[in-house]
């Protein structure tokens, strides 16, 4: 098929309407074959309109959008696809060939045949949409049909476009124990881009994700069109918002390209992550919401199973521990009432290797002998007689210079050969884009596993990328893109042989969470710094695109080992049970009253975290919006919710929070309970509302000091 010069009036001749419960994601083949990206947003009932839809035929504009962007052809925005053919041809035109829509349970999947005018290319579009959760999930398959080699220099997961009088991006900034900042901003014209390229650990410094409010010069949970998106992808990301000319904007998301051209030999196939979008036309609470039911539903690893609350030994011990610390740590969890205790760093590797420090043992998954003689065995079986489960940390990507594994492996090691190698935390990155090093990797996994009756794997992950280089890749530019695929292949292995033991993916705290690890792993480690002044706002961030059933939440000793802040111990606990409740201290440093006071919020967190998994978040109130921070949750049948309202500042003498709630049934009466106090700072505490009361006027709360915070439980009446 020949494209035909002035294309731009074409008509459209065939609609794709890729649908949802509530939104629709518009295609149109016209008469050329090309496939364009006409409309994303609330669903249009009756699509066929666009089969006889005639777009702004000014070719001073570039009004025609392709479904996948590709260098060549008429489009000149951004490419979501660049090849360099065999030929040394650099242009790409794709004209539709087929699609068919498979109808599953809950789920529509549609897949488009797109090829080349001119050369032996074909490229699948996949677009899988969710029913009832509002959520399109899109990626590209690019075939190489030639009988040699071509070159992908971007091979973007998907590229879509919206047409709105405003944009307001909500993103992420950060740090290494300073994740999810919540930033916003206006877009300008040209390219705004969400990125990184640390290669792994890549989002401290920001998240492959972003809320956009359409139309909206302000954020609003609860009205206005928002599209919200997130990237299957735990390497180098790049989201570039491009508004155009005409102020329509082209979100290009997928695999960053900065020193990734993809080699692709004859009849390869190149599959690119997914990108999720959601659409919602009430605010950015149902399209967190949209998220959180499809993370849920489709995207987690085992999202159904309850997570134990626990003792990690980490902030606790650090490195200086022996058996007896260990099983002192159990038998005070245990009589606190959690229900796992998690061995951190610092149990491997012997004699001048041994991990006393972060300065060596990486790579030498030995048992320390020296510091647990006993073996992990037994402290595995301690912890079962005593009623806890048993987890276990490593980090099988890395390697300490000063480590058997170097002495033995130095070409395992990333580097380009004649440049220093820099060491981060002394410590350098085993090149998992090597079949071998994977191999070793899910060894390290297997023999661990072996060790003992092990129920949870922290997997850490404490450095990044520099100076790229792999001693097994012919072409140095595969390295980034291979290497992640090389995490997910170890990955998939490991669930296939461990398909129930809890696998945490931590990054030093926040560094790898995104969707894409989540497809393996039950939760994550939010951030190094627990302190739950710091918490208020990091969670809040990580709400916006993240269930609260994957955000590890701890309960840490003051002052705070990052920040050095104090806060009460009920305001950490608080802070703590609205993600999965940890303790991370050395319980023998607690007082008695701080121990209570623990007990207490870990007995309560039993009996209502099924619905912090499981229901529907409203964020009430903003920690960027002022003193109070609110977040409520509501189990699906509306019958019961946990409200947790955090001050996070002194504001007047005599202040009291007015709190109104939201996705309460109408009509419905609540009793109100405070739990984890001894004295409510509700004057309604143990009475019932009617739920117009509680939404329309609201709860005022005797919460005054900066740093304090109450947690309700309600119950909907004559159930
Ligand atoms: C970084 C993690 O984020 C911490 O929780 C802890 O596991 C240390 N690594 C151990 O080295």
């Amino acid at each position: 098929m020949c494209f035909i010069a002035g294309g731009f009036s074409a008509r459209a001749q065939r609609t794709i309407a890729i649908s949802t419960k509530n939104t629709s994601m518009i295609l149109s083949v016209d008469k050329s074959g090309s496939l364009d990206f006409q409309a994303y947003g609330k669903r249009i009932e009756r699509a066929g309109v666009f089969d006889a839809f005639v777009p702004n035929d000014d070719h001073h504009l570039n009004m025609r959008v392709p479904a996948y962007t590709t260098r060549g052809g008429d489009y000149i925005g951004a490419p979501a696809l660049s090849v360099m053919h065999a030929d040394g041809g650099m242009n790409t035109e794709l004209r539709y060939v087929s699609h068919e829509t498979v109808k599953g349970e809950g789920v529509e999947k549609t897949t488009i045949i797109l090829h080349d005018t001119m050369q032996p290319l074909e490229v699948r579009l996949v677009y899988v949409a969710y029913q009832d959760e509002d959520v399109i999930e899109s990626h590209s398959e690019i075939v190489n049909l030639g009988k040699k080699e071509i070159v992908l220099t971007d091979y973007f997961s998907s590229s879509v476009m919206l047409n709105a009088s405003r944009y307001l991006l909500t993103r992420f900034w950060g740090s290494w124990a300073h994740e999810f900042q919540v930033e916003r901003v206006q877009l300008s014209h040209g390219v705004t881009s969400i990125e990184d390229y640390c290669g792994v650990r890549t989002t401290h410094k920001s998240n492959p994700s972003f809320v956009l409010s359409l139309d909206a010069s302000e954020f609003s949970e609860t009205s206005g069109e928002v599209v919200a998106g997130a990237l299957k992808w735990s390497g180098n990301y790049k989201i570039d918002f491009y508004r155009d000319e005409t102020g329509r904007l082209q979100i290009r998301s997928g695999i960053n390209p900065m020193s990734s051209e993809w080699h692709l030999s004859k009849g390869e196939t190149f599959v690119t992550p997914d990108m999720v979008y959601t659409f919602s036309a009430n605010g950015a609470g149902q399209a967190s919401r949209n998220l959180h039911d499809w993370a849920r539903r489709f995207g987690l690893y085992d999202a159904a199973a309850v997570a134990p609350t626990l003792l990690n030994s980490w902030e606790g011990a650090y490195f200086a521990f022996d058996t007896k610390t260990l099983t002192d740590m159990m038998d005070d969890a245990a009589s606190i009432g959690l229900e796992m205790f998690v061995l951190d760093d610092g149990w491997f590797a012997n004699g001048e290797f041994a991990r006393n420090s972060d300065k060596s043992g990486l790579g030498d998954w030995q048992l320390n002998t020296s510091k647990i003689p006993e073996g992990i065995s037994y402290l595995a079986d301690y912890a079962h007689a005593k009623g806890l489960k048993f987890g276990i940390w490593i980090e099988p990507e890395m390697v300490n210079p000063k480590s058997g594994l170097y002495q033995k492996h130095p070409d395992w090691v990333v580097n380009e050969p004649g440049r220093d190698i820099i060491p981060l935390r002394n410590q350098y990155l085993l090149d998992l884009s090597n079949p071998a090093v994977q191999d070793f990797v899910f060894g390290v996994f297997d023999s661990v596993m072996q060790m003992g009756d092990i129920d949870y794997i922290k997997w850490d992950c404490n450095r990044h990328v520099l100076n790229m280089g792999s001693s097994f890749q012919k072409h140095q530019s595969h390295f980034y893109t291979a290497y992640t695929l090389g995490l997910y292949n170890v990955l998939a292995r490991v669930r296939e042989k461990y398909p129930k033991v809890m696998i945490q993916s931590c990054s030093s705290g926040g560094g790898r969470v995104d969707y894409g690890v989540l497809q393996y792993t039950n939760e994550v480690w939010t951030s190094d710094d627990t302190d739950a002044a710091v918490r208020t706002q990091m969670q809040y961030g990580f709400s916006l695109i993240y269930p609260s059933m994957v955000m590890g939440s701890h309960i840490s000793a003051v002052p705070n080992h990052q920040t050095h802040l104090s806060t009460s111990i009920k305001y950490r606990t608080d802070i703590a049970s609205s993600g999965r409740l940890g303790v991370e201290l050395q319980p023998k440093q607690m007082t008695a009253d701080e121990k209570k006071v623990v007990m207490r919020a870990v007995d309560g967190y039993k009996s209502f975290r099924d619905i912090i998994y499981q229901g529907d978040l409203y964020r009430l109130q903003s920690p960027y919006d002022g003193p109070d921070t609110a977040n409520l949750y509501v189990s699906k049948d509306k019958k019961r919710a946990v409200l947790f309202v955090y001050h996070t500042e002194y504001v007047l003498k005599g202040f009291m929070p007015q709190i109104r709630l939201q996705g309460l049934q109408d009509g419905a009466s609540y009793k109100v309970t405070e739990l984890n106090c001894t004295k409510s700072v509700f004057w309604g505490n143990g009475k019932s509302f009617d739920s117009d009361y509680l939404q329309s006027f609201g709860m005022n709360l005797k919460l005054r000091d900066t740093y304090s915070s109450a947690v309700f439980l309600l119950e909907m009446d004559n159930q």
